[in-house]
């Protein structure tokens, strides 16, 4: 790649990357040939240019709105003296992808690191919401290290069902179980179906993507109040438009990720994370981000924060309200304030002040308090992750202690095993199977190498025998991933997971599994020699993935504990 200046001087605007054709001056001249041809003037050419990274895609409902957000971003770029423009790329609607769309995060990481970089911007705003594409884009921003923003797509409004209100996919979850269990007929259930996406925008319980729209909040990574704004309101649109005025200071002054995603941005993160009770997807997304930035961030950094950032937010699935309520509270400056002692203050946001000066701005906890606990009576001492290690789980595992049973958080019982996604699904509703309350559902082969990917297939069925009899949770084991949306006594993300080889592959019918997760414990009651004798015989399991990506994501994919990166991407220490 050639540049449009010698002498050192760095490339701005137009002249940023040239395409090689051995001709810098040339280069130069068919590119501005090709800009005016596009209508752009002298004038245009020699603003900084902002790139706008586009999600919109009809393979994501969830985005559907983005193409009016990307206009107002592009009157705040013009207002501020810039020149807007919008770019695609991927984008991962989460429940139209195949087999998940965390096969795809790296994907869009790489996509978007490239697209930075291979175009003339001085900076970008990004443009994210649904579950996968807010993590993707900010591990490609930090990579790319060139003036970035987010722009989220904000939550849908909650829907209505009988008096009730619905949301998703809490709810998708909920009814289903019902529908499974007999307690909602097929009518009732389609007429739920229709109610459960009321708007456009991300969904409006503290899921995956809220709680990464949480998490770029407290990074500094957004504007203050982005997170929790509905998406079909105005305003977004001021929020949307606020950035792009704001992207073309940024570059003025070069403010880049690598001075804001810094270690105290990161504990920050944490500690927003166990604070709002959010998903259990951030414990993988985090590392990952953290990994592109150069921070080291492992999952004693979350135990440390969970054990003393207690619990303030009331927000389904582990609490009551949903994101317009957050929204009307005050959204996370609120929640930052309330956490104020327990933050790093120094850390700096992309209005290129710290956050500690930003939280000067947010008014005094007032009539939240349904919504957001104050800290002294907050809605849990502890925050509402835990990281569980033990001989089930030597590099750790991951539990919502928040949305899961208190009567199961300390249990013992036998393991009913099943192989994989495949077999799960072949037997969890037989007659026969060999499973009682008091068992342990344990899913084998479906991490990111088995998986592929990972897929939110943590979160069991409970077979339907014992939905019948009014069993509503059990403890579940699984190297997979769940929605955020989810509830449940589920552990997470163990790890190694089964298919190179760990503990959760040797794990047979009838085993004795403990979990106890007062003391951050999961253990296999299996004797070492018997252990030894299954590891002997212990082979990997076949696999297809002979080419294309999904040959490049099993050879290289890391551990959950690692953020599931490519070993090639992360940024070296
Ligand atoms: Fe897109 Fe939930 S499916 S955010």
């Amino acid at each position: 790649m050639s540049d449009a200046t010698a002498g050192g001087e760095t490339p701005r605007g137009i002249g940023r990357g040239l395409t090689d054709y051995g001709d810098p001056a040339f280069s130069l001249f068919i590119r501005g040939a090709y800009a005016r041809g596009a209508g752009l003037t002298r004038e245009d050419l020699a603003r900084p240019i902002i790139g706008i990274a586009q999600t919109w895609s009809e393979f994501n409902p969830c985005h559907r709105h983005l193409r009016e957000v990307a206009e107002a971003v592009k009157r705040g770029v013009l207002q501020a003296g810039g020149l807007p423009l919008e770019f695609p790329t991927i984008s991962l609607g989460e429940i139209y992808l195949s087999p998940t769309s965390m096969l795809f995060r790296n994907l869009m990481a790489m996509d978007t690191e490239e697209m930075i970089l291979g175009q003339p911007m001085d900076g970008v705003v990004l443009l994210g919401g649904c579950d996968k594409t807010l993590p993707a884009q900010l591990m490609g921003a930090a990579s790319a290290d060139r003036p970035a923003i987010v722009v989220t797509a904000g939550p849908m409004l909650t829907g209505r069902f009988e008096g009730t209100r619905l949301g998703a996919c809490t709810d998708c979850r909920r009814v289903w179980s019902e529908h499974r269990a007999g307690a909602l007929d097929a009518a009732r259930l389609e007429a739920v179906q229709g109610e459960l996406f009321p708007s456009t925008g991300t969904c409006m319980v503290m899921g995956t993507a809220s709680t990464m729209a949480a998490i770029a909040e407290a990074l500094g990574m957004t504007l203050p109040g982005m997170a929790a704004v509905p998406a079909p309101l105005a305003g977004r649109l001021r929020l949307a438009e606020a950035a792009g005025r704001r992207i073309v200071e940024m570059v003025q002054d070069d403010l880049r990720p690598s001075k804001i995603l810094t270690r105290a941005a990161f504990e920050n993160a944490v500690r927003v994370l166990m604070a709002v009770g959010g998903s259990t997807n951030a414990v993988v997304h985090l590392p990952a981000i953290a990994g592109r930035a150069g921070v080291a961030l492992d999952l004693d950094d979350f135990n440390r924060a969970a054990r003393t950032t207690p619990l303030v937010a009331n927000l389904r699935p582990s609490g009551a309200y949903h994101m317009e309520d957050l929204a009307e509270a005050g959204g996370i400056p609120a929640v930052l304030r309330v956490l104020r002692p327990l933050l790093r203050l120094e850390a700096l946001t992309v209005l290129g002040r710290t956050l500690g000066a930003t939280l000067e701005l947010v008014p005094e906890p007032g009539s939240w308090q349904d919504v957001i606990a104050p800290l002294d009576r907050p809605l849990r001492p502890e925050g509402g992750l835990a990281i569980l290690r033990g001989s089930l789980a030597p590099d750790g595992a991951v539990l919502k202690v928040s949305a899961a049973a208190p009567a199961l958080l300390q249990h013992r019982g036998p393991a009913c095993v099943f192989r994989n996604l495949a077999d799960l699904q072949v037997r969890v509703d037989d007659p026969a199977l060999p499973v009682t309350p008091d068992s342990v559902l344990v899913l084998q082969n479906a991490g990111p190498v088995g998986g592929p990917g990972m897929p939110e297939a943590g979160s069991l069925p409970i077979p339907r025998k014992l939905l019948a009899a009014g069993v509503r949770d059990m403890v579940r084991i699984s190297d997979a991933r769940m929605s955020g949306t989810a509830g449940g006594t589920v552990v997470l993300h163990v790890a190694p997971e089964a298919a190179v080889g760990g503990p959760l592959a040797l794990v047979q019918d009838g085993d004795e599994i403990v979990l106890d997760a007062g003391a951050r414990r999961l253990d296999l009651l299996v004797p070492e020699a018997e252990l030894a004798r299954r590891r002997a015989a212990w082979r990997r399991p076949a696999r297809s993935l002979a080419r294309g990506y999904r040959r490049l994501y099993v050879d290289h994919v890391l551990q959950a504990p690692q953020g599931c990166d490519f070993d090639f991407l992360c940024a070296p220490r």
